[in-house]
């Protein structure tokens, strides 16, 4: 005899389902970029791959022309370049979209107001390429980061992931990665060693944030 399910058990049937709906929802990152956008370039297969699962890319940013936009170009991801300039935090707080659970800084230059810190605070991380808080702050980006480095006789760089605050690199350390100088170093080849530990390290941190671990 065909037994009609009991309320209980439908009730259990939706309920299911509207979990593995929630579970499977996409969490939406925004990106912003002002260089090569090799980091872009990882997380964008790093999404495709499944090794950060539950994201989509749901705008990239550039406050300049750079090589990164067609990078966004290529894997058909909305892009926008706001030049940068007064007003460029206002004018990117107009675009991000309402539903963005994490803004990624991807090897991204401009400064970010106080003001637009605060509205997404805990939702805005930022790679820096040097052991924070060393070699961090105003003006310390790129091969000027690197050439500090070995002009002060250091003996490990590394990469530095950290949520954003108001303060230049200053927000709180969520995962460092390192590598060891060898004596004829040179920013390039520091650069370089530094951009294999980011393209590790970044996309793990962005799945360990946005699935809240
Ligand atoms: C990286 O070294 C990052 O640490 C810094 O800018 C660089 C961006 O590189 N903030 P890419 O454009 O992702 O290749």
């Amino acid at each position: 005899m065909n037994k009609k399910p009991s309320t209980n058990t439908s009730t259990c049937h939706s309920e299911r389902s509207r979990r593995i709906s929630v579970t499977n929802q996409k969490q939406n990152l925004v990106i912003l970029v002002s260089g090569s956008g090799s980091n872009l370039q990882r997380i964008i297969d790093c999404i495709g791959s499944g090794e950060i699962p539950n994201a989509q890319i749901s705008l990239v940013v550039a406050d300049r022309n750079c090589f990164a936009l067609e990078r966004a170009s290529n894997h058909f991801i909305n892009h926008i370049l706001i030049p940068r300039g007064e007003n460029f935090s206002d004018e990117l707080q107009k675009i991000i979209p309402k539903n963005t659970d994490l803004i990624v800084l991807a090897g991204f230059l401009s400064i970010l107001e106080p003001d637009f810190c605060e509205t997404f605070k805990g939702k805005i991380i930022n790679i820096h390429p040097a052991l924070l808080p060393k070699f961090g702050g105003k003006g310390m980006w790129g091969n000027r980061v690197h050439k500090a480095v070995i002009e002060a006789g250091e003996t490990e760089s590394g990469a530095t992931v950290h949520f954003v605050t108001s303060g230049i690199d200053e927000g709180e350390i969520i995962l460092q990665g390192k590598v060891s100088l060898d004596k004829n170093e040179t920013p390039e080849t520091l650069s370089e060693k530094i951009h294999k530990i980011e393209h590790d390290i970044f996309p793990k941190v962005i799945a360990k944030v946005i699935n809240k671990q």
